[in-house]
C-alpha cells in the first residue's frame, strides 16, 4: 500500500511482495502494475525509460515522411535490451502476444493497493 500523493502522475514505484518486484505506475490519473520482470531475459523492465511510442510517418502513397512521437501510446524501455511494453497494458510493443504480469491496482480514497494473490 501507498499514498496516492506519494506516487504523483506521471512516475513509478517499485514494490516488493514476496520477494516479487511489482512495478507501480500513476499515468493520466490511472494506476498500473506489472511485475518487474522483463519476458525477454528477465531483466527489470519496469525500471527503463518511460517514453511516447515512435511511430513512422507515411503518405497516402506509402512513402516515408520521418517519425513522431505518438500523441497517446506510452511505453516503457527494457534497461537491459530495449523490449518496450505499453504502459497502460503490459504488452509487448513488438508482440502482443507478449505481455508482463499484471496486477490489479485499487484506489481507496488516498491509498493505492497493488492485489497480488
Ligand atoms: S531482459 Fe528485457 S530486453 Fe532483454
Amino acid at each position: 500500500m501507498t499514498k496516492a500523493s506519494d506516487l504523483p502522475d506521471g512516475e513509478r514505484r517499485i514494490v516488493s511482495h514476496n520477494g516479487v518486484e511489482i512495478g507501480v505506475f500513476h499515468w493520466e490519473g490511472a494506476f498500473y502494475a506489472y511485475q518487474n520482470l522483463c519476458v525477454h531475459q528477465g531483466g527489470p523492465a519496469c525500471e527503463g525509460l518511460i517514453m511516447h511510442k515512435v511511430e513512422d510517418v507515411l503518405a497516402p502513397d506509402r512513402t516515408w515522411h520521418g517519425q513522431r512521437f505518438s500523441a497517446d501510446q506510452v511505453h516503457f524501455v527494457c534497461p537491459w535490451h530495449g523490449y518496450e511494453y505499453d504502459l497502460r497494458t503490459g504488452e509487448c510493443a513488438a508482440d502482443r502476444r507478449l505481455k508482463l504480469k499484471t496486477y490489479e491496482v485499487v484506489r481507496r480514497g488516498e491509498d493505492v493497493y497493488v492485489r497480488a494473490d
